[in-house]
């Protein structure tokens, strides 16, 4: 369940309402950098007060010790998700219970510049016991018997869910990606750059990420000008979003 930037009270509200729906285990995913040290202790306490003992609480990026400590009082698995071999370890030794491991394939923010496999087999060399994870370009089974076979507990994918039914993406955006090819995406930076100065608030270093190339991130001008991210605030602006993105040139 990604949380983004929901505090308090809807935190609350969406985890109990997901697990009146369920008796399996479910996460919850904050991205610390985009929070912000305050916040995102907030919104954990928030998350924690509510999730389940089966549920566990998964990052996009390095967490820092005092939330790791949070976590780990709450007796609740971590599972962070990181782009190379040195933030693994510093996760791995603050308390991750499992790592995903973001290769440079993936789509949205990339946390590395490594291709998965390399990362892999990087990490399982030096933490043989450890769970792992891989992400980036997973959206078949295949893809997922070939992570294992290259030493991975696991594997997580991300676009491959935006067409779903369930996917509350623009329907232009699930046409997109489901005509889109390996050769139309692009990794850029143009929709991270400018994130805090018109305060919609991304990651506080410029982060690349991988997009399907377009004549607005051709032209270099960054997304933030245009409009917002799809976020809870800026929700009913995404159809914008995706039509700027796909169809302006700016
Ligand atoms: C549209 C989109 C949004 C994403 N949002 C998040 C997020 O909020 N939190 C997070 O931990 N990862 C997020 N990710 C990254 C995924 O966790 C994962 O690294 C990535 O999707 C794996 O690569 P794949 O898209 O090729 O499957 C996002 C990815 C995409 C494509």
């Amino acid at each position: 369940m990604a949380l983004y930037k929901e505090r308090g009270e809807p935190i609350r509200r969406l985890i109990r309402q997901t697990a009146a729906q369920t008796d399996r285990p479910f996460g919850i995913n904050l991205i610390p950098e985009v929070s912000g040290h305050a916040a995102e202790r907030e919104q954990l306490l928030a998350a924690l007060s509510e999730l389940p003992r089966s549920g566990f609480v998964t990052t996009s990026g390095l967490q820092d010790r005092d939330f790791a400590d949070l976590v780990r009082r709450a007796q609740r698995c971590q599972v962070v998700q990181i782009g190379t071999p040195d933030d693994a370890t510093a996760a791995l030794e603050i308390g991750a219970g499992a790592l995903v491991l973001q290769g440079s394939e993936a789509g949205g923010h990339h946390l590395g510049r490594i291709a998965s496999r390399d990362l892999l087999s990087e990490v399982r060399t030096r933490h043989a016991q450890a769970v792992l994870a891989v992400a980036g370009g997973i959206a078949t089974g295949i893809d997922l018997a070939a992570a294992i076979v290259a030493g991975a507990d696991g594997a997580i994918a991300g676009t491959a869910f935006i067409p779903a039914h369930e996917s509350r993406a623009h329907p232009d955006l699930k046409a997109r990606v489901l005509s889109a090819d390996a050769d139309d995406t692009v990794i850029t930076s143009a929709s991270t750059s400018a994130g805090p100065t018109v305060g919609i608030g991304c990651f506080g270093t410029p982060r690349p990420r991988q997009a399907i190339a377009n004549r607005l991130i051709s032209s270099r001008r960054p997304w933030w000008k245009v409009v917002g991210y799809p976020c809870p605030g800026t929700a009913q602006r995404c159809p914008l979003l995706v039509l700027k993105a796909d169809r302006s040139d700016g």
